[in-house]
């Protein structure tokens, strides 16, 4: 399958859990658990697909440093989101600071997943 079809699924399942964690966000608490739960799973999707992709794509192909810190990016990200979020999930919250983390490395993810997608797209990495 082409590699752009391939980052297709956890771009689309990381995009569904900003929306749902947009929409958790407008709610007051306590936190719908069924919006969280369904937030989680597609973070935790996405960082599946996402490592999947890197591990078969690793096998294949010798990755040019800024690629590998690219990649390096989005695993922290992914890593403090997940850390940020079980704070988050708590039933009194946490604190704004934790909340903005969240957010940032919701951005740095975006930012991250966008230089992997059009870096691998520019050297023609067609093969998967
Ligand atoms: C790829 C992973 C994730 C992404 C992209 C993501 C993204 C987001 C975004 C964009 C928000 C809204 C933030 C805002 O309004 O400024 C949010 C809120 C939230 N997220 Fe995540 N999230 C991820 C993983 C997780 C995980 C793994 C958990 C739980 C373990 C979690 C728990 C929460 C909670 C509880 C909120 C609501 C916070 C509040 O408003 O008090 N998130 N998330």
């Amino acid at each position: 399958m082409h590699f752009m079809q391939t980052l297709l699924t956890p771009v689309l399942l990381f995009l569904s859990s900003i929306a749902t964690g947009c929409w958790l966000s407008h709610k007051v608490r306590p936190l719908n658990p069924i919006l969280l739960t369904v937030h989680k799973l597609l973070a935790l999707a996405g960082a599946v697909t996402l490592a999947l992709l890197l591990r078969n794509l690793f096998r294949q192909v010798d990755f040019s440093i800024a690629i590998l810190i690219v990649c390096g990016l989005a695993a922290a990200a992914v890593v403090a989101l997940f850390i940020t979020g079980a704070l988050l999930s708590r039933p009194d919250g946490a604190s704004p600071a934790v909340l903005r983390i969240h957010t940032i490395a919701t951005g740095l993810l975006v930012i991250s997943l966008i230089m992997m997608g059009g870096s691998l797209f520019r050297s023609r990495i067609g093969i998967l």
